[in-house]
Protein backbone atom coordinates (compact mmCIF):
# COMPACT_ATOMS: atom_id res chain seq x y z
CA UNK A 1 0.00 0.00 0.00
CA UNK A 2 1.16 3.20 -0.76
CA UNK A 3 0.49 5.87 1.62
CA UNK A 4 0.71 9.85 0.44
CA UNK A 5 2.42 11.95 3.83
CA UNK A 6 2.86 15.59 3.97
CA UNK A 7 5.38 17.37 5.45
CA UNK A 8 4.52 21.07 6.71
CA UNK A 9 8.12 22.78 6.38
CA UNK A 10 8.97 26.83 6.55
CA UNK A 11 8.76 28.76 3.46
CA UNK A 12 12.45 27.93 1.68
CA UNK A 13 13.14 24.98 3.69
CA UNK A 14 11.28 22.35 1.22
CA UNK A 15 14.25 21.35 -0.99
CA UNK A 16 16.00 20.38 2.25
CA UNK A 17 12.95 18.94 4.06
CA UNK A 18 12.67 16.50 1.14
CA UNK A 19 16.91 15.96 1.37
CA UNK A 20 15.63 14.44 4.80
CA UNK A 21 12.93 12.62 3.95
CA UNK A 22 14.98 11.04 1.16
CA UNK A 23 12.91 11.98 -1.68
CA UNK A 24 9.67 13.62 -2.59
CA UNK A 25 6.57 13.49 -4.83
CA UNK A 26 6.17 17.28 -5.36
CA UNK A 27 7.35 20.34 -3.39
CA UNK A 28 4.22 23.13 -2.63
CA UNK A 29 4.13 25.94 -0.76
CA UNK A 30 5.60 25.03 2.71
CA UNK A 31 4.93 21.46 1.60
CA UNK A 32 6.40 18.09 0.69
CA UNK A 33 4.37 15.89 -1.01
CA UNK A 34 5.80 11.90 -0.22
CA UNK A 35 5.18 7.97 -0.27
CA UNK A 36 5.79 5.51 2.29
CA UNK A 37 5.11 1.49 1.57
CA UNK A 38 4.65 0.27 4.68
CA UNK A 39 3.93 2.60 7.71
CA UNK A 40 6.78 3.89 9.23
CA UNK A 41 7.42 5.24 12.69
CA UNK A 42 10.44 7.10 11.59
CA UNK A 43 8.64 9.75 9.97
CA UNK A 44 7.97 10.98 13.65
CA UNK A 45 11.48 11.77 13.96
CA UNK A 46 12.14 14.39 11.03
CA UNK A 47 13.83 17.00 12.35
CA UNK A 48 13.93 19.85 9.28
CA UNK A 49 10.13 19.59 9.29
CA UNK A 50 7.51 21.88 11.14
CA UNK A 51 5.07 18.72 11.22
CA UNK A 52 3.69 15.31 9.08
CA UNK A 53 0.22 14.40 7.97
CA UNK A 54 -0.78 11.45 6.17
CA UNK A 55 -3.29 13.35 3.27
CA UNK A 56 -6.78 11.69 3.06
CA UNK A 57 -7.70 13.45 0.11
CA UNK A 58 -6.69 15.67 -2.57
CA UNK A 59 -9.54 17.66 -4.25
CA UNK A 60 -9.45 19.63 -7.48
CA UNK A 61 -11.26 22.49 -9.31
CA UNK A 62 -11.26 24.88 -5.79
CA UNK A 63 -11.42 27.75 -7.28
CA UNK A 64 -11.80 31.34 -5.62
CA UNK A 65 -15.93 30.88 -4.75
CA UNK A 66 -17.94 29.61 -2.05
CA UNK A 67 -18.25 27.10 -4.57
CA UNK A 68 -15.07 25.85 -2.82
CA UNK A 69 -16.82 24.73 0.55
CA UNK A 70 -19.21 22.37 -1.23
CA UNK A 71 -16.33 20.77 -3.11
CA UNK A 72 -14.21 20.49 0.11
CA UNK A 73 -17.13 19.52 1.92
CA UNK A 74 -17.60 16.60 -0.90
CA UNK A 75 -14.07 15.72 -0.53
CA UNK A 76 -14.11 15.34 3.57
CA UNK A 77 -17.37 13.33 2.96
CA UNK A 78 -15.90 10.53 1.53
CA UNK A 79 -12.53 10.35 3.35
CA UNK A 80 -12.84 6.75 5.33
CA UNK A 81 -11.75 8.80 8.80
CA UNK A 82 -11.53 5.62 10.78
CA UNK A 83 -9.29 3.89 8.24
CA UNK A 84 -7.09 7.12 8.36
CA UNK A 85 -6.97 6.97 12.04
CA UNK A 86 -5.89 3.29 12.07
CA UNK A 87 -2.95 4.41 9.62
CA UNK A 88 -2.30 7.37 11.76
CA UNK A 89 -1.73 4.70 14.57
CA UNK A 90 0.30 2.30 12.36
CA UNK A 91 2.57 5.63 11.96
CA UNK A 92 3.15 5.65 15.65
CA UNK A 93 0.65 8.18 16.10
CA UNK A 94 -2.36 7.74 19.10
CA UNK A 95 -5.54 5.99 18.15
CA UNK A 96 -7.77 8.05 20.71
CA UNK A 97 -10.56 9.85 19.15
CA UNK A 98 -11.71 12.77 21.48
CA UNK A 99 -12.86 15.24 18.80
CA UNK A 100 -11.98 16.74 15.84
CA UNK A 101 -10.10 20.02 15.17
CA UNK A 102 -9.37 21.73 11.78
CA UNK A 103 -6.83 24.08 10.97
CA UNK A 104 -6.94 25.66 7.11
CA UNK A 105 -4.64 27.90 4.91
CA UNK A 106 -4.96 29.06 1.05
CA UNK A 107 -2.88 31.08 -0.98
CA UNK A 108 -4.25 34.07 -2.88
CA UNK A 109 -7.77 35.71 -2.71
CA UNK A 110 -10.87 33.86 -2.05
CA UNK A 111 -14.58 34.58 -1.56
CA UNK A 112 -14.54 32.88 2.17
CA UNK A 113 -12.39 32.74 4.64
CA UNK A 114 -10.23 29.54 6.63
CA UNK A 115 -12.86 29.46 9.28
CA UNK A 116 -15.86 28.76 6.19
CA UNK A 117 -13.47 25.93 5.07
CA UNK A 118 -12.85 24.66 8.76
CA UNK A 119 -16.40 24.42 9.66
CA UNK A 120 -17.12 22.70 6.42
CA UNK A 121 -14.39 19.50 6.49
CA UNK A 122 -14.88 19.40 10.63
CA UNK A 123 -18.48 19.40 10.52
CA UNK A 124 -18.13 15.92 7.68
CA UNK A 125 -14.82 14.84 9.69
CA UNK A 126 -16.70 14.87 12.93
CA UNK A 127 -19.60 13.68 11.49
CA UNK A 128 -18.32 10.38 10.04
CA UNK A 129 -16.28 9.42 13.37
CA UNK A 130 -19.83 10.07 16.08
CA UNK A 131 -17.35 12.55 17.85
CA UNK A 132 -17.54 16.28 18.74
CA UNK A 133 -16.09 19.59 16.31
CA UNK A 134 -14.33 22.27 17.58
CA UNK A 135 -14.16 24.68 15.68
CA UNK A 136 -11.01 27.39 15.90
CA UNK A 137 -13.43 30.49 15.37
CA UNK A 138 -13.68 30.03 19.64
CA UNK A 139 -10.10 29.62 20.44
CA UNK A 140 -7.75 26.97 20.33
CA UNK A 141 -9.13 22.93 20.77
CA UNK A 142 -8.82 21.31 23.44
CA UNK A 143 -6.22 19.16 23.92
CA UNK A 144 -6.40 15.22 21.97
CA UNK A 145 -8.29 16.62 19.60
CA UNK A 146 -7.67 14.73 15.85
CA UNK A 147 -5.86 18.19 14.31
CA UNK A 148 -7.11 17.56 10.73
CA UNK A 149 -5.48 20.35 8.39
CA UNK A 150 -6.56 21.85 4.85
CA UNK A 151 -3.89 23.46 2.49
CA UNK A 152 -5.22 25.04 -0.48
CA UNK A 153 -3.17 25.93 -3.31
CA UNK A 154 -3.87 27.33 -6.66
CA UNK A 155 -7.31 24.68 -7.31
CA UNK A 156 -5.88 22.05 -5.61
CA UNK A 157 -6.95 20.98 -1.90
CA UNK A 158 -5.14 18.44 0.47
CA UNK A 159 -6.92 17.43 3.30
CA UNK A 160 -4.39 16.03 5.79
CA UNK A 161 -4.66 14.56 9.78
CA UNK A 162 -1.50 15.08 11.88
CA UNK A 163 0.47 11.85 12.81
CA UNK A 164 1.51 13.28 16.34
CA UNK A 165 -0.49 14.73 18.89
CA UNK A 166 1.20 17.75 18.76
CA UNK A 167 3.39 19.69 15.47
CA UNK A 168 7.09 18.14 15.50
CA UNK A 169 8.66 21.92 15.91
CA UNK A 170 7.36 21.69 19.00
CA UNK A 171 10.25 19.68 21.04
CA UNK A 172 9.87 18.44 24.02
CA UNK A 173 13.11 18.80 25.07
CA UNK A 174 12.40 22.70 24.93
CA UNK A 175 10.81 23.36 28.33
CA UNK A 176 12.28 26.59 28.78
CA UNK A 177 12.68 29.36 26.10
CA UNK A 178 14.54 32.66 25.41
CA UNK A 179 13.68 35.77 23.88
CA UNK A 180 14.68 35.26 19.79
CA UNK A 181 15.05 31.73 20.44
CA UNK A 182 15.64 29.61 16.93
CA UNK A 183 12.35 27.22 15.80
CA UNK A 184 13.83 24.04 15.96
CA UNK A 185 13.23 22.57 12.25
CA UNK A 186 15.63 26.04 11.05
CA UNK A 187 18.01 25.14 13.62
CA UNK A 188 17.96 21.35 12.49
CA UNK A 189 18.45 22.72 8.91
CA UNK A 190 21.50 24.44 10.01
CA UNK A 191 22.95 21.09 11.17
CA UNK A 192 22.23 19.33 8.01
CA UNK A 193 24.08 21.94 6.13
CA UNK A 194 27.03 22.35 8.46
CA UNK A 195 28.01 18.70 6.90
CA UNK A 196 28.98 17.82 11.03
CA UNK A 197 29.73 13.82 10.13
CA UNK A 198 33.42 14.56 10.39
CA UNK A 199 33.43 17.68 13.06
CA UNK A 200 35.17 17.00 15.99
CA UNK A 201 34.26 20.39 17.69
CA UNK A 202 31.35 22.66 17.26
CA UNK A 203 30.49 25.78 18.77
CA UNK A 204 27.79 28.09 19.15
CA UNK A 205 28.58 31.62 20.38
CA UNK A 206 25.36 33.29 21.19
CA UNK A 207 23.56 29.37 22.13
CA UNK A 208 20.46 31.34 23.45
CA UNK A 209 18.31 28.34 24.63
CA UNK A 210 20.97 25.96 23.34
CA UNK A 211 18.78 25.20 20.16
CA UNK A 212 21.25 24.73 17.44
CA UNK A 213 23.96 22.45 19.56
CA UNK A 214 20.62 20.08 20.80
CA UNK A 215 19.66 20.03 17.38
CA UNK A 216 23.20 19.39 15.72
CA UNK A 217 23.54 16.75 18.63
CA UNK A 218 20.35 14.84 17.48
CA UNK A 219 21.60 14.26 13.93
CA UNK A 220 25.78 14.37 14.64
CA UNK A 221 26.72 13.06 18.61
CA UNK A 222 29.99 12.33 17.80
CA UNK A 223 31.78 16.32 17.88
CA UNK A 224 31.82 18.14 21.22
CA UNK A 225 29.14 20.53 21.25
CA UNK A 226 30.22 24.43 23.43
CA UNK A 227 27.70 26.89 23.68
CA UNK A 228 27.85 30.25 25.18
CA UNK A 229 25.88 32.86 25.72
CA UNK A 230 26.54 36.25 27.74
CA UNK A 231 23.68 35.89 29.36
CA UNK A 232 23.81 33.70 32.57
CA UNK A 233 20.22 33.11 32.10
CA UNK A 234 20.79 31.99 28.42
CA UNK A 235 22.78 29.28 29.61
CA UNK A 236 21.17 28.32 32.69
CA UNK A 237 17.96 27.55 30.12
CA UNK A 238 20.02 25.98 27.96
CA UNK A 239 21.73 23.87 30.24
CA UNK A 240 18.05 23.05 31.81
CA UNK A 241 16.90 21.77 27.99
CA UNK A 242 19.64 19.62 28.00
CA UNK A 243 18.68 16.63 30.02
CA UNK A 244 21.70 14.85 29.41
CA UNK A 245 24.49 16.55 29.01
CA UNK A 246 26.59 13.81 27.48
CA UNK A 247 29.17 16.04 25.03
CA UNK A 248 27.52 19.01 25.22
CA UNK A 249 28.81 21.84 27.43
CA UNK A 250 27.25 25.49 28.16
CA UNK A 251 28.92 28.38 29.57
CA UNK A 252 28.87 31.68 30.22
CA UNK A 253 30.81 34.11 27.91
CA UNK A 254 31.43 37.16 25.60
CA UNK A 255 31.17 35.93 21.62
CA UNK A 256 33.66 39.02 21.30
CA UNK A 257 36.36 37.23 23.01
CA UNK A 258 35.69 33.20 23.06
CA UNK A 259 37.80 31.80 25.19
CA UNK A 260 39.01 28.71 22.88
CA UNK A 261 42.49 28.72 20.98
CA UNK A 262 43.30 29.78 18.17
CA UNK A 263 42.24 26.90 15.13
CA UNK A 264 40.52 24.68 17.47
CA UNK A 265 36.42 24.89 15.96
CA UNK A 266 35.51 22.79 12.80
CA UNK A 267 31.77 24.26 12.76
CA UNK A 268 30.12 27.34 14.21
CA UNK A 269 26.23 27.28 13.93
CA UNK A 270 24.87 30.52 15.31
CA UNK A 271 21.49 32.83 15.57
CA UNK A 272 23.62 36.11 16.01
CA UNK A 273 21.81 38.99 18.12
CA UNK A 274 20.97 41.13 15.03
CA UNK A 275 17.53 40.68 15.04
CA UNK A 276 14.91 42.99 16.70
CA UNK A 277 14.05 40.85 19.32
CA UNK A 278 17.41 40.44 21.05
CA UNK A 279 20.19 42.98 21.13
CA UNK A 280 23.93 42.64 21.00
CA UNK A 281 25.59 43.08 24.55
CA UNK A 282 29.21 42.96 25.63
CA UNK A 283 31.96 43.20 23.23
CA UNK A 284 29.84 43.11 20.38
CA UNK A 285 27.25 45.96 21.42
CA UNK A 286 29.70 48.34 19.94
CA UNK A 287 31.11 46.62 17.05
CA UNK A 288 29.02 43.34 15.32
CA UNK A 289 32.16 42.43 13.13
CA UNK A 290 34.08 41.21 15.87
CA UNK A 291 31.75 38.68 16.17
CA UNK A 292 33.05 37.47 12.43
CA UNK A 293 36.77 38.53 13.36
CA UNK A 294 36.83 36.36 16.71
CA UNK A 295 34.91 33.34 14.67
CA UNK A 296 37.87 33.56 12.12
CA UNK A 297 40.53 33.32 14.94
CA UNK A 298 38.76 29.84 16.92
CA UNK A 299 37.75 28.13 13.09
CA UNK A 300 40.34 24.85 11.86
CA UNK A 301 41.69 26.23 8.23
CA UNK A 302 39.15 24.10 6.77
CA UNK A 303 35.99 25.17 9.54
CA UNK A 304 33.39 26.90 8.02
CA UNK A 305 30.28 28.63 9.60
CA UNK A 306 26.45 28.08 9.13
CA UNK A 307 24.49 31.24 10.43
CA UNK A 308 21.19 32.93 10.37
CA UNK A 309 21.46 36.35 9.24
CA UNK A 310 18.34 38.90 8.83
CA UNK A 311 19.33 39.61 5.43
CA UNK A 312 22.00 38.64 2.34
CA UNK A 313 25.07 41.04 3.33
CA UNK A 314 28.38 39.02 3.51
CA UNK A 315 29.70 38.95 6.52
CA UNK A 316 33.63 40.26 7.18
CA UNK A 317 36.12 37.94 6.52
CA UNK A 318 33.89 35.44 5.52
CA UNK A 319 32.50 34.62 1.84
CA UNK A 320 29.26 32.70 1.65
CA UNK A 321 29.07 29.31 -0.57
CA UNK A 322 25.17 29.22 0.17
CA UNK A 323 22.33 30.55 1.06
CA UNK A 324 18.83 29.93 1.64
CA UNK A 325 16.19 32.85 2.06
CA UNK A 326 13.49 31.90 4.48
CA UNK A 327 9.73 33.04 5.41
CA UNK A 328 9.22 33.05 9.10
CA UNK A 329 7.03 35.13 11.56
CA UNK A 330 6.70 37.64 8.54
CA UNK A 331 10.84 38.40 8.13
CA UNK A 332 12.96 36.78 5.59
CA UNK A 333 15.98 35.71 6.82
CA UNK A 334 18.97 33.60 5.02
CA UNK A 335 20.35 30.31 6.20
CA UNK A 336 24.31 31.17 4.92
CA UNK A 337 27.18 28.63 4.69
CA UNK A 338 30.30 30.51 5.25
CA UNK A 339 33.67 29.29 4.73
CA UNK A 340 36.78 32.11 4.82
CA UNK A 341 37.34 33.65 1.42
CA UNK A 342 41.17 32.13 1.17
CA UNK A 343 40.35 28.97 1.33
CA UNK A 344 38.06 29.30 -2.04
CA UNK A 345 39.06 27.65 -5.11
CA UNK A 346 42.24 26.50 -3.03
CA UNK A 347 40.07 22.43 -3.99
CA UNK A 348 38.49 22.17 -0.60
C1 LIG B 1 18.97 35.37 18.69
S1 LIG B 1 19.47 34.87 20.28
C2 LIG B 1 20.03 33.23 20.04
C3 LIG B 1 18.91 32.26 20.19
C4 LIG B 1 19.36 30.81 20.18
N1 LIG B 1 19.86 30.40 18.89
C5 LIG B 1 18.21 29.92 20.61
O1 LIG B 1 17.76 29.07 19.84
O2 LIG B 1 17.69 30.11 21.71
C6 LIG B 1 20.99 35.71 20.47
C7 LIG B 1 21.70 35.44 21.78
O3 LIG B 1 22.90 36.21 21.77
C8 LIG B 1 23.19 36.53 23.10
N2 LIG B 1 24.20 37.60 23.10
C9 LIG B 1 24.04 38.94 22.93
N3 LIG B 1 25.24 39.54 22.96
C10 LIG B 1 26.17 38.57 23.14
C11 LIG B 1 27.59 38.56 23.26
N4 LIG B 1 28.31 39.67 23.19
N5 LIG B 1 28.19 37.37 23.44
C12 LIG B 1 27.49 36.21 23.54
N6 LIG B 1 26.14 36.17 23.44
C13 LIG B 1 25.51 37.33 23.23
C14 LIG B 1 21.87 36.87 23.72
O4 LIG B 1 21.92 36.73 25.13
C15 LIG B 1 20.95 35.84 23.03
O5 LIG B 1 20.78 34.71 23.85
Amino acid sequence: MHTLLVARTVRGLEPLVAEEIGGAVRHRHREVWFRRTVPDAGVLGLRTADDVLLAAAVAGRIGHTKAALTRLRAAAREVDAAAVVALKAAFGGSPEVKGVDVSASFLGRRTFTRYDIEDAVGAELAGRLGVPYHSRRHGPPPPCTLSWRVSVEGDEAVIGLRIADRPLHRRPYKIATVPGTLHPPVAAAMARLAGLERARSVLDPCCGAGTTLIEARASAPSPRYLGADLSPEAVRVAAGNTADADRIGWLVADAGRVPLPAGSVDVVLVNPPWERQVAAGGLLSADHDRLWRELRRVLTPQGRVVALLPDAVEPPGFAVDRAIRLSLMGRHPAIAVLSPPARRGSGR
